[in-house]
């Protein structure tokens, strides 16, 4: 039982040892930028959206509860990206009595629709969610006098929709990068993009102004664009805005996409492709050349960098891996990562019946309803970044404090320039279930920070735990169960589950922790 060897505290009385990580107790001057509050997002399949929030008749408050509890963790309800391939394919029905009319056409994907119809309850859904705002994404793929007038006719809908507060931004296409050779000729460049991109949002904008004319200008009227798939394929999103693309100076965030690589890309396994460290800083050190480089061209000045849809592993994640304990450990490595590198928000991107989902809405025949593993990484995540209630976007920043293993990561958070948290992963793997379970007991590690300005001081610590890295139930944050079967979404404390341990950092401002394999945990200053 690991659990109560866990919990022997550790005192230390060593003297400052050359291993110990130094944490300062005020922001180090190269720090990144404050995160935006929310940073712990999502993304939902636009397709998948009715499945995740419902209608007017029945909202989903499974989906609901579990936005409450993460806005109850970092003090801001997450922002909503609806959109993905998907919303590429939808077209509008106005006589559809559903929300949506999909059908799926196996030779593009089992896991999404591609001939898609919307109706106008499609937008009820916008307003199941109190306190959540939403990005709503126009149909950029198609080219269509059908796909034109679905422009003309659902910017009233959507705006009406999203005119109660509720309203973060527009989207106009998504991945457009890869349009390039499929929805549009091979020769298809940056700048036909940018032109194209203009002259629809242009259209958005007379059809708000008709429709939603408060919605139509400055601050109300913002896109997250370009929505590129990643920085380096068939459209570069540095020349992108060379070109143009924020001409009409619209677009409220620089919005790219990330995965770490494909379900079914040969060699993708949990450790060589998502518990490791450098693995998380190569992904997104493609995302830091891009910000550099904009910043050196003088471009996108002022315009957040985010990751606009992201998650661990492209064509809906890999059963086994995505949706494991060991998945939820990177989430909370590769988000916080994104944090200390000036990425300034994230949206995870979920689907009905998606492997890396964080939560499945409904029941299906291919997944059951509730909390999956995925989830309590982003509670941890939430927690780490916690800068108090309400929006903001500067008293949070986060710095990668440096390791000496890939399987491990450490972070600190300052909230108003000051030492707040500190966080730990370790990505050793260790499983409990399979023909090789460990029979022995749990391996750990030890970690020592060297906090030379707190000394003698108690820190509390608030652990992310499961059996094991192959675990998909029975995962906790801080003693918390947010699962579907316990209260329907609600915090449930577990028994089972030992909580309220505290460190002692010692007169010379050294404190130690022990993880054990795969798992991580916070400590509170
Ligand atoms: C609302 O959702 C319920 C449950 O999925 C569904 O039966 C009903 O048709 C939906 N209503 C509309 C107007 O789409
Ligand atoms: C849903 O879409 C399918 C495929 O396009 C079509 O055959 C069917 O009639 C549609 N159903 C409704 C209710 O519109
Ligand atoms: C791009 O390709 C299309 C055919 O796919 C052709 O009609 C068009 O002239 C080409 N444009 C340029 C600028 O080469
Ligand atoms: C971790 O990722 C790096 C970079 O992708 C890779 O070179 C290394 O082999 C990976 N480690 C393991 C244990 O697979
Ligand atoms: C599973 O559900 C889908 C969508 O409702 C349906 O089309 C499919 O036929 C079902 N498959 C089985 C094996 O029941
Ligand atoms: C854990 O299980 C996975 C899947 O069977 C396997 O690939 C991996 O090597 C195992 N890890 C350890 C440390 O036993
Ligand atoms: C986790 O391990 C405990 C103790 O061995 C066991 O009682 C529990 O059922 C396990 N949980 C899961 C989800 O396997
Ligand atoms: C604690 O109890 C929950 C719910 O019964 C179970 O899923 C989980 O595996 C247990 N955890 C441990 C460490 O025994």
């Amino acid at each position: 039982m690991f659990i109560s060897l866990l919990f022997t505290a550790a005192v230390v009385t060593a003297a400052p040892s050359s291993s110990a990580v130094s944490v300062s107790k005020t922001v180090p001057k190269d720090a990144a930028s404050g995160i935006l509050a929310p940073f712990v997002s999502f993304s939902i399949e636009f397709s998948s959206f009715p499945d995740f929030a419902g209608n007017k008749s029945k909202p989903n408050r499974f989906s609901n509860q579990l936005l409450d509890n993460l806005a109850d963790l970092q003090g801001v309800k997450p922002y909503i990206r609806v959109g993905g391939n998907t919303q590429d394919f939808a077209l509008y029905d106005p006589n559809l009595k559903t929300q949506i009319n999909g059908t799926v056409v196996p030779s593009v994907s089992s896991d999404y629709p591609y001939i898609i119809s919307i109706g106008p309850s499609y937008f009820e859904a916008y307003n199941t969610w109190p306190g959540a705002k939403f990005s709503h994404g126009f149909n950029l793929g198609k080219k269509t006098t059908a796909a034109m007038n679905t422009l003309i006719s659902t910017v009233p809908l959507a705006c009406k929709a999203l005119s109660n507060g509720n309203f973060a931004h527009w989207e106009m296409g998504n991945e457009p990068d890869l349009f390039t050779g499929q929805v549009r000729p091979a020769n298809w460049t940056e700048q036909d993009y940018v032109d194209e991109w203009l002259s629809k949002t242009r259209i958005v904008q007379r059809q708000l102004s008709k429709a939603c004319p408060d919605m139509a200008h400055g601050e109300y009227y913002k896109y997250l664009a370009p929505s590129f798939a990643g920085p380096s394929n068939r459209l570069n999103p540095v020349k992108t805005w060379q070109d143009g693309l924020n001409s009409d100076n619209d677009v409220g965030m620089n919005s790219m996409h990330n995965y770490m690589g494909g379900a079914d890309s040969p060699g993708v396994t949990l450790a060589h492709t998502l518990m490791n460290h450098t693995a998380v800083i190569k992904s997104v050190a493609n995302h830091v050349a891009v910000i550099n480089n904009l910043e050196e061209n003088n471009l996108a000045k002022g315009v957040p960098y985010i990751l606009g849809e992201m998650n661990s592993l492209y064509h809906q994640g890999k059963p086994g891996l995505s949706n494991s304990f060991g998945a939820a450990l990177w989430g909370v490595d590769f988000n916080l990562y994104c944090a200390s590198q000036n990425i300034r928000r994230t949206h995870m991107h979920q689907g009905t019946d998606y492997r890396y989902a964080s939560w499945q809405p409904i029941e299906t025949n291919k997944t059951s309803m509730g909390t999956k593993a995925p989830y309590y990484g982003n509670a941890m995540v939430a927690a780490m970044l916690n800068g108090g209630k309400g929006e903001h976007n500067s008293n949070v920043q986060v710095v990668n404090l440096p390791m000496t293993q890939e399987t491990d990561a450490a972070y600190a958070t300052y909230v108003n320039g000051r030492l707040a948290r500190i966080a730990v992963i370790n990505m050793q793997e260790y499983n409990y279930t399979g023909t090789d379970a460990a029979s022995a007991s749990r391996p750990s590690a030890t970690y020592q920070f060297h906090l030379s300005e707190t000394p003698s001081k108690s820190l509390s610590v608030q652990r992310l735990l499961a059996n094991g890295t192959d675990a998909i139930t029975g995962i906790t944050w801080d003693g918390w169960s947010y699962n579907y079967e316990l209260k329907g979404g609600n915090p449930v404390r577990l028994s089972n589950v030992t909580i309220g341990q505290t460190v002692h950092v010692n007169s010379k401002g050294l404190v130690e922790l022990e993880l054990p394999y795969s798992s991580a945990a916070i400590l509170n200053l």
